[in-house]
């Protein structure tokens, strides 16, 4: 089916219920959330949970994230009782950019959770989308809105570059306001293990959780549970991403080469404390993301810069100087990694 895409604004009522009618007549429909912008259809249908697959592009064995708006849709979709950790979390950072992983209900269709046991449920923060959930009256099973494995939109003429006739709608919410993704949490097991990194930092879970927090990527001692959206280079533009670290980023603005014809651009993504480094007769081009220790003001921009540079004809390739791990940094390095890395995988991109 080739679709004429609309965009709508949020504010337009009668549109948000077209949004929440095409849900329930088993459509797909692009929304806005805190993180990032997402894909959703009802996530107990399991033909319109296909659809977001194809559009996508998407890997069958990647499953989908659940959105809810209330307590009785996380019930419906989950199997037994709340843990203690598990209502513990909820209380604290939902609704918000977290996303837990628990026991699944008959509720949910192996479509939606890729054959897996277990589903991933998140309450969404932003009024947009908890509007269009509670309209639709269901869970919406919703990964991130872009073309699998390019990095993911954070406004709607994201979606709409990615997207355009393959889906009815996007409602336009304005900006994401974090910019990365929601940080995925398994809470099933004695420790709990951070899937992804994400909107939510290690800090802030180590508040509710203690010294017990295992990071799956840099763990060595856990059993490493099933976790099908890692293996897949992510969040990457076409062009070659450098990661480098700000010594490596300085020595490259000192030997900037002079290139009147601009040929070959390299496009340089520096620290507001590198910049003092940078001649006005520097060929590269150059774009500055603030101070490296904000680095949520990085993130909030870091998926538009990636997809406004890739589709800038006169640059060739990408070098980013490295942030510190610390806060919201863990999660951004995270994606810039896996943007960097070089293969892509022979079954396509990752989510
Ligand atoms: O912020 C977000 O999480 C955004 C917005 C739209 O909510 N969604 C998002 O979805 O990033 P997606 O599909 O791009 O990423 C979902 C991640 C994948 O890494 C997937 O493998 C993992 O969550 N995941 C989903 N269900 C899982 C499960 N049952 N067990 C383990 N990992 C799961
Ligand atoms: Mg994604």
């Amino acid at each position: 089916m080739i679709w004429e895409t609309e965009i709508v604004k949020h504010a337009n009522k009668k549109m948000m219920q077209k949004a929440a009618d095409l849900i329930k007549a088993g459509e797909i429909v692009a929304f806005p959330t805190e993180t990032v912008y997402g894909l959703g259809a009802d996530a107990s249908n399991a033909i319109a949970v296909e659809k977001i697959f194809k559009a996508k592009g998407r890997p069958q064995d990647n499953p989908l994230i659940v959105h809810i708006a209330d307590q009785e849709m996380l019930f419906d979709c989950i199997s037994g009782p709340l843990t203690k950790m598990a209502q513990k979390l909820i209380a604290k950072f939902w609704p918000g950019p977290l996303t837990l992983i628990f026991d699944k209900s008959n509720y949910i269709p192996e479509e939606t959770s890729a054959g897996l046991k277990t589903v991933a449920i998140r309450m969404p923060k932003h009024p947009v989308a908890l509007d269009l959930i509670k309209r639709a009256g269901l869970p919406l099973a919703a990964p991130s809105a872009n073309s699998s494995g390019y990095p993911s939109p954070t406004r709607a003429e994201h979606v709409y570059y990615d997207l355009e006739g393959k889906i009815p709608l996007i409602v336009d919410g304005g900006s994401s306001q974090v910019g990365i993704e929601s940080t995925v949490l398994d809470i099933r097991g004695e420790k709990p293990i951070i899937l992804r990194p994400g909107g939510i930092t290690s800090d802030d879970l180590r508040e509710v959780l203690g010294e017990d927090l295992v990071h799956y990527e840099k763990s060595t001692d856990i059993e490493k549970p099933v976790s099908p959206g890692m293996k897949y280079r992510h969040y990457a533009p076409h062009k070659a991403v450098s990661l480098l670290s700000t010594e490596e980023i300085q020595a490259l603005i000192n030997n900037c080469p002079a290139d009147p014809e601009k040929k070959f651009r390299k496009a340089i993504i520096i620290s507001k404390e590198t910049d003092f480094l940078v001649r006005p007769d520097c060929q590269f081009k150059i774009i500055r993301y603030g101070s490296r220790n904000n680095p949520a003001k990085l993130a909030r921009k870091l998926f538009s810069l990636l997809r406004s540079l890739d589709q800038d004809r006169s640059v060739k390739q990408i070098y980013i100087e490295k942030i510190p791990e610390k806060g919201l940094g863990e999660a951004v390095m995270n994606r810039l990694q896996k943007a960097a890395l070089q293969e892509r995988p022979i079954s396509g991109g990752g989510d």
